[in-house]
Order: C-alpha cells, then sequence, then structure tokens
C-alpha cells in the first residue's frame, strides 16, 4: 500500500486531527436542491436516530477508538445545516442516480435497504474531491465485501475486505486490465466486524483515493487507471446490508 499512515495516528485524533489531509467539516458546504447528499444519512441507518447516533459521529471517544467527529473525514450535517436551496450538489445536468438516496427525508424514515449488487453511477466520471460514501451493515458470518470502480469492463480500484482467507482477515487492492488483475495491495488493518454497521469513505484525490472506514483513514491507492473521468460507476457487492451509497464534490 502506499501508505505509511498507521491506524494509532488515525485514532490519536487530538494529537494529530488530521494528518491525511481529509477535508474538513461541511459546515459550510451548500445544498443542493432537494437538500444535502446527507439524505444518504437517512433514518434507513440501522440504529439511526439523530445526527449524532452514528458510531462516531457523537462526542470524541463515543465509537470505540474514535478522535474527534471529522478526524479522518468529514460527518453528516446538523438538521438544519443544509437549508434546501440552489447550490453546487447535484452538478447540473446529474441528477443523483435513482435509489442513490433513499429516503426524501434527512434522518426521517426508512426507504429500506439497497438491493446487493448495487451500481452507484457517475454519469460525470470520477474528479478529484469526489467522496463517495457507502453505509451498511456487514451480515453474520461474512466472506467478503467488494468495491468495484469500474471503467467499462475494466475495474480502476477493487477494494475487497476478505474475513476470511486462511483464518486471516485481510484487505485486498487491486486493478483488473483487460480481464486480467495487476499486483494486489494488502492490508491487514481490518476494520470491519460481521453483523456490525459500518461507513466506509472513498475520497478521490488527483494522485490516488483514500479510504476511511468509521471515521479512520484506512488505506490509499495510487491511481492505476489515470482517466479518472472514464470511471463510470461503482459495483457494491458481497455479504452486507446495503442502507445507502451516495457521492458529493468536497
Ligand atoms: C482474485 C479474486 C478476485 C479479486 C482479485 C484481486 O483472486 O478472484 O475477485 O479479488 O483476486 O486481486
Amino acid at each position: 500500500m502506499a501508505d505509511s499512515f498507521s491506524l494509532n495516528d488515525a485514532l490519536s485524533g487530538p494529537r494529530n486531527p488530521n494528518p491525511q489531509g481529509w477535508p474538513g467539516s461541511w459546515g459550510n458546504q451548500p445544498a443542493g436542491p432537494g437538500g444535502y447528499p446527507g439524505a444518504s444519512y437517512p433514518g434507513a441507518y440501522p440504529g439511526q436516530g439523530p445526527p449524532g447516533a452514528y458510531p462516531g459521529q457523537g462526542p470524541p471517544g463515543a465509537y470505540p477508538g474514535q478522535g474527534p467527529p471529522g478526524a479522518a473525514y468529514p460527518g453528516p450535517p446538523a438538521p438544519g445545516a443544509y437549508p434546501s436551496g440552489p447550490g453546487p450538489y447535484p452538478p447540473p445536468g446529474q441528477p443523483p442516480a435513482p435509489g442513490a438516496y433513499p429516503a426524501a427525508n434527512p434522518f426521517g424514515s426508512s426507504a429500506g435497504p439497497l438491493p446487493v449488487p448495487y451500481d452507484l453511477p457517475f454519469p460525470g466520471g470520477i474528479m478529484p474531491r469526489m467522496l463517495i460514501t457507502i453505509l451498511g451493515t456487514v451480515k453474520p458470518n461474512a466472506n467478503r465485501i467488494a468495491l468495484d470502480f469500474k471503467r467499462g469492463n475494466d475495474v480502476a480500484f477493487h477494494f475487497n475486505p476478505r474475513f476470511n482467507e486462511n483464518n486471516r482477515r485481510v484487505i485486498v487492492c487491486n486493478t483488473k486490465h483487460d480481464n486480467v488483475w495487476g499486483r494486489e495491495e494488502r492490508q491487514n488493518v481490518f476494520p470491519f466486524e460481521s453483523g456490525k454497521p459500518f461507513k466506509i469513505q472513498v475520497l478521490a484525490e488527483s494522485d490516488h483515493f483514500k479510504v476511511a472506514v468509521n471515521d479512520a483513514h484506512l488505506l490509499q491507492y495510487n491511481h492505476r487507471m489515470r482517466n479518472l473521468r472514464e470511471i463510470n460507476k461503482l459495483g457494491i457487492s458481497g455479504d452486507i446490508i446495503l442502507t445507502s451509497a451516495s457521492h458529493a464534490m468536497m
């Protein structure tokens, strides 16, 4: 992994709150028509109450090992922080993907889980500062999860937590070009647990993707397919209940 960053660093919040340069608070981000992509935090999230109920979004230390909110990634907005109105999101000509925002009512009623496998389309491709957020719950006795950022039949970025590879838990990242997998990058820090909710955030930057799980930076993956604009969808598959999948510009 092109990543010299340790979990300890990620969890040490106050000492080193944002060494990976995750975008700062979303508090000043304007909303687009129909509300903020925070609609991706409907009450659909298991156990989700008002903002702050998501593990890690409470006060520092609310989530096991958790630093302050926003230590690794920006958290969801406070209610009313994103008044409806004109704004850059969704981008002009890019309506939200069908099903990407399962509940019209942020923090309100649940629209139910999304089907898995699930494809989240990127009509204009990926671009730097695009943040993709996936909320779900790992099924009991899970074997695998996969995120596949696809460029046609190629996979620009495969992020594949494996719960039991020869009795070990490992995250395998790779790229598939013309049906051939490249060299694997492996990460032994494994923040997923069977039966537990999770939040994955993938931030596209010009040279790499950064991945944070449950608010802690996990890894970064240098781009092997550099034409980000041609990455047209994210495939989400594996042993999860998928609550929401959305993207926003930071
Ligand atoms: C293969 C596996 C693929 C993909 C790939 C990554 O062994 O069948 O699904 O995970 O490894 O290198």
